[in-house]
């Protein structure tokens, strides 16, 4: 693929690593740029959300959900994403809640083989890389008391601690895997400062 005329940002983080909220922030300072979240973001998309995300007690294969978050991915990225980076729609800009890191480390945690999500996943996204990601890090005994008090909880997010604690570890070995574009963000710091600190990066990297 060749080099995108147009910035790629992706945020990602474990479950209850306040993700959502420092999104909120961010976008402000991004006038102009397209945001799409993951699953989903676009029709087709949202419905494979619905199917994968907001089901409890549906026994899903890992492989089978897996499949899905990358058909979902698919779909994104070649119908929206990549004609933006490209300048042949509108925005200045792609802002993505999760990539297929997600699957890296969510799958991968559930013993999908790393190697196939990773072979799986270029080729439903051309190879499509970030131009930075913005990795939101907790440690999980933290975030599982914090998201202890939100009732927006997914099937994920009623998994054990162990299953949490390889999610961040296979985190952390993306981020010594692309240290180029990968940034850790200490989550455990007051919001101003998780906002100030991304900020402080996206300075870095020429995306504000
Ligand atoms: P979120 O919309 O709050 O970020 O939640 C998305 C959930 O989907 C979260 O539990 C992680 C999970 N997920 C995966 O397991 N694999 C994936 O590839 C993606 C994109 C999300």
């Amino acid at each position: 693929m060749t080099e995108n005329k147009k910035p790629l940002l992706v945020i990602e983080g474990g479950s209850g690593s306040g993700k959502t909220t420092a999104i909120k922030g961010i976008r402000e300072y991004l006038q102009d740029w397209k945001f799409f979240r993951e699953p989903g973001g676009t029709d087709y998309g949202e419905l494979l959300r619905t199917a994968v995300q907001e089901t409890h007690g549906i026994e899903i294969d890992p492989m089978a959900a897996f499949l899905t978050y990358s058909a979902s991915r698919a779909n994104l990225i070649n119908t929206r994403v990549i004609p933006i980076l490209e300048g042949l729609r509108e925005g200045k800009g792609v802002l993505l809640d999760r990539y297929w890191f997600s699957s890296y480390a969510y799958q991968s945690s559930e013993k999908v083989d790393k190697a196939i999500i990773v072979a799986v996943s270029k080729i439903a996204t051309k190879g499509l890389m970030p131009d930075l990601v913005l990795h939101y890090d907790l440690a999980p005994e933290l975030a599982m008391v914090r998201k202890m008090n939100c009732d927006d909880k997914d099937r994920y997010d009623m998994k054990e601690l162990a299953f949490h604690s390889r999610v961040r570890d296979a985190y952390l070995e993306l981020s010594v895997k692309y240290p180029d574009f990968w940034r850790v963000i200490d989550v455990s710091q007051s919001i101003p400062k998780v906002l100030d600190d991304s900020l402080v990066t996206l300075k870095e990297f020429g995306l504000i």
